[in-house]
Formats: C-alpha cells, structure tokens, sequence
C-alpha cells in the first residue's frame, strides 16, 4: 500500500546504498514511519532512530522470518562511532573459541546473544538448546538459531570437532632427524 505524498525508500544493506525501490522488489523487513517523524529524526542528525521513534511505538513494522537484531542495532547507530562500536561488539561476540560439554553436546561457552556461559544457563531438550538468561534458542543439529537472525552455535556432539573450534597442534617427530642426533 502505497499513502498519498509518502515515499518508499530501500536500504539495500548488501549494496550499502540507499536507493528508490525497483518494480516489484520484494522485501523481508519493511517500516511505515509518518514522513513529518523521519524528517524530524534527519534534520536533528539523530544518531538512535530505536529511541526517538520505535520505542515511542509511533511505526508500523513487518517482516519475513525471524526478528533481526542487526537491523534494529543499526537503527541505534546511526553515526560512524556507534557503527564502529556496534562492528567491534559482534565481532567480539562471534570471536568466542571456548567450548563446554553439556548433555551430551559440546558447544561454544559463551551464548551468541549476550554471552552468557552455556555451562550454567544451557539447557538441552529434543535437541534444542535454550539459553535461559533470556530464553533464546538453538538447533543442535546445525546450530541455527531460532529466535533471531545470524547467531548461530558453534556445536557438535561431544567427542567430536566444533566446526570452527581451533584444530590444536599435531606433535610431529622426525625418525631421520632423531637417528642422525643419536650417537
Ligand atoms: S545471554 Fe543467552 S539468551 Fe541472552
């Protein structure tokens, strides 16, 4: 639906560009914010669009699939400072290379949400884990996370190698060089 003397932009986050929309593109998160509100928020610089306009609940929002907490995370960050924090704050988290054993599954300790330590707040059932800090949960068989977009679980069954865990050194003995060393 399109209102009277509104306008449809895109924010094309592969492209990183701002753009008119194409005819019929279709989309997996759309806004209706009131024209006179994104003028206002544009015109004050407003770095927290999350905190002048959603929390407010003065927007309409839909979308395809799970909630997205990189898109409103962006809405919060609307300067190059907080863009730069927020880029070093998932990088951090997804930079997590501990793993612990829990029920059977060895995974990575902290939670991909708020890194919580899955050995104290992880629990496993019909082979999902729920992060009980906040409720957040996992499939094991792939680690996809089924409460948000893009946090999924570094998991295996215990005994095997989380993909993604570092791979320790092999020792490696040379029998030539041991022999040519011996007396
Ligand atoms: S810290 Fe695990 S769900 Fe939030």
């Amino acid at each position: 639906m399109r209102v009277p003397g509104s306008e449809t932009v895109v924010l094309d986050f592969p492209k990183r560009a701002v753009r008119e929309p194409i005819p019929d593109e279709k989309f997996r998160y759309g806004f209706e914010i009131a024209p006179e509100l994104v003028r206002t928020v544009l015109r004050d610089d407003e770095p927290d669009w999350v905190n002048t306009i959603f929390l407010s609940t003065r927007f309409r929002a839909w979308r395809v699939g799970g909630y997205n907490e990189y898109l409103y995370t962006f809405f919060k960050c609307l300067t190059d400072e907080r863009i730069a924090y927020a880029d070093g704050w998932f990088a951090e988290a997804h930079d997590d290379t501990a793993s612990v054993e829990v029920a059977g599954w060895e995974v990575q300790r902290r939670c991909p949400h708020l890194k919580a330590d899955l050995s104290r707040f992880g629990t496993i059932e019909d082979g999902v884990m729920t992060c009980q800090m906040h409720g957040w949960k996992w499939r094991l068989a792939d680690g996809k996370c089924l409460t948000s977009v893009g946090h999924d679980l570094r998991c295996a069954p215990a005994g095997e190698p989380v993909p993604g865990e570092p791979i320790p050194p092999v020792e490696h003995h040379d029998a030539r060089g041991q022999h040519e060393l011996e007396p």
